[in-house]
């Protein structure tokens, strides 16, 4: 078994992406946490950028004591300098020199000749060397190099000491057989290239970061750069959780390689970097993205029910994530819906449950996520309940500013449609008015009150009222998506009970 190197950026390159600047103490609490999740390299930073960034690497650079601390730094001595004194007191430090290599990098950004880089790129490993043994050195935006260019210059590096070569897709321009192609062309014709460990390091400009570094490692590339949910300069670098999970669930493909991440940890790192960088993690986002491990359709959840593995490729155990997650939605089946009530200690026979699951597929029309206190008022409401007289068909207001609230509600009693109208105070009044004129009961609203149950701006809300009706009081409880329809609903509740007095 070969080991792949985890060479964690977050703290550089994730910390490049607009927007995602962190504080010195996020990125102490960061870099402990990536040394518990077990990465082997912390690249925590570009010490030259500001005295700020030079003074969090000499932080971490001290406090992290199993992984590697690495800092970044331009092939300019001041970089150089900078970078090795901050990670002068790590217990393995290292030093990340990067220099362009591309035509379009010498053309525009150097206005300088392949010789000149070349030459400057030897100085700099020379002086990184004084202050630290190892060395990694990339040869920036090589995927775009020209090829001969780029062996001379990674024969160049290792000769004079680097013992890491990092290949960067720094603008995320190639595809999975290009980089194999291009790693494999390495390994052929760079004669020293068996004197260091190569290195990937993809963004994701065309959403390829992941299989691109995947490739890499096929072809021969033992270090992985990679970051927490994958942010990073632009579309960000390829994510740290997607490739040790691919490579821990491809056994079949990748059955030669293990990593040293404790991958129990993936969950929590996650959570803790879109915190500090105030970066919301995508719902989608693989493996950390919360319908990762979510199920809504019935189809999926009635097999999941089954076996677990019908639908899901990893346990969610396994990157920390406490459970799997049936949602109850609308596309959900009877079985996941039996199941959660089970769950919530609801046990209903046959015909009870029909009830319930008839109303909840009413409720989930008009409501996109169901929480457990949703279920548990559908519950109470549909099983609960006595054999209705009155049943609610429909309601229509008119209210507003410059106009006199107006309803029209139309009951339902022993199959026949009876419908009554009225204006009143508000719209939930005309309702109520408009309810008595139907049933001819003249009822003293005696309390009424309205709440919402769960949380969200479709929230079921919950109307509960006491009506008055010559000497008898009666409550009623009613609840729907839409507040006036739960009034209407809490409404008929108490009535349908005064018909049973
Ligand atoms: O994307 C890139 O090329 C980089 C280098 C500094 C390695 O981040
Ligand atoms: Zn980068």
């Amino acid at each position: 078994m070969e080991k792949i190197i985890i060479f964690d950026t977050t703290l550089r390159d994730g910390e490049q992406a607009p927007g995602a600047a962190l504080t010195s103490f996020q990125k102490l609490e960061v870099a402990a946490q990536l040394e518990k999740l077990g990465v082997d390299i912390i690249e925590a930073g570009f010490p030259v950028a500001s005295p700020d960034d030079f003074a969090a690497v000499v932080s971490i650079a001290k406090l992290v004591k199993k992984c590697g601390v690495c800092a970044l730094a331009r092939c300019i001595d001041k970089d150089i300098e900078r970078a090795g004194t901050a990670v002068k007191k790590a217990k393995h430090p290292r030093v990340h020199l990067f220099l362009a290599t591309s035509k379009i990098h010498l053309k525009y950004k150097f206005k300088k000749a392949e010789d000149e880089i070349a030459n400057i790129a030897r100085e700099s490993i020379r002086k990184a060397k004084k202050f630290c043994t190892d060395i990694e050195f990339s040869p920036e935006d090589a995927t775009r190099t020209n090829k001969d260019f780029l062996f001379r210059m990674i024969e160049m590096a290792i000769k004079e000491g680097a013992q890491t070569i990092n290949i960067p897709d720094t603008v995320g321009y190639s595809y999975p057989q290009e980089v194999y192609a291009l790693i494999s062309e390495i390994i052929n014709n760079v004669p020293n290239i068996n004197k260091t460990v190569i290195a990937t390091h993809c963004h994701n400009d065309l959403g390829l970061a992941t299989a691109n570094s995947l490739s890499a490692v096929l072809a021969g590339a033992r270090q992985v750069h990679c970051t927490i949910n994958g942010i990073g300069e632009r579309a960000g670098n390829a994510s740290l959780e997607e490739i040790v999970m691919a490579l821990r669930t491809r056994k079949d493909v990748f059955g030669n390689f293990y990593t040293g991440i404790n991958t129990r940890e993936i969950y929590r790192t996650s959570r803790l970097v879109s915190k500090a960088t105030n970066f919301v993690v995508p719902p989608n986002k693989a493996i950390v993205g919360r319908n990762a491990f979510a199920h809504e359709s019935g189809i999926h959840q009635d097999a999941i029910l089954k076996k677990r593995i019908t639908y899901e490729i990893m346990d969610p155990h396994d990157v920390g994530i406490a459970s799997s997650q049936l949602i109850l939605g609308k596309h959900s089946g009877r079985h996941a819906f039996r199941d959660r009530l089970k769950g919530l200690g609801i046990v209903l026979n046959e015909e009870q449950l029909n009830k319930a699951f008839a109303r909840f597929k009413e409720v989930a029309d008009k409501k996109k996520d169901i929480f457990d206190d949703d279920l548990r008022i559908i519950v109470e409401e549909e099983v609960g309940a006595a054999k209705p007289v009155w049943k609610l068909e429909s309601f229509e207001i008119n209210s507003g500013t410059r106009v006199k609230p107006y309803a029209q509600v139309a009951l339902i009693k022993a199959g026949k449609n009876l419908s009554g109208a009225s204006s009143g105070d508000g719209p939930v009044d005309a309702c109520f008015k408009a309810i008595d004129k139907i049933t001819g009961y003249h009822a003293k609203l005696d309390d009424f009150r309205l709440e919402a149950v769960t949380s969200g701006k479709d929230a079921l809300g919950q109307a509960s009222l006491k009506l008055k009706v010559s000497g008898s009081v009666v409550s009623g409880r009613g609840s729907s998506t839409d507040i006036i329809e739960a009034a209407i609903k809490a409404y008929i509740d108490a009535v349908n009970k005064l018909k049973n007095k």
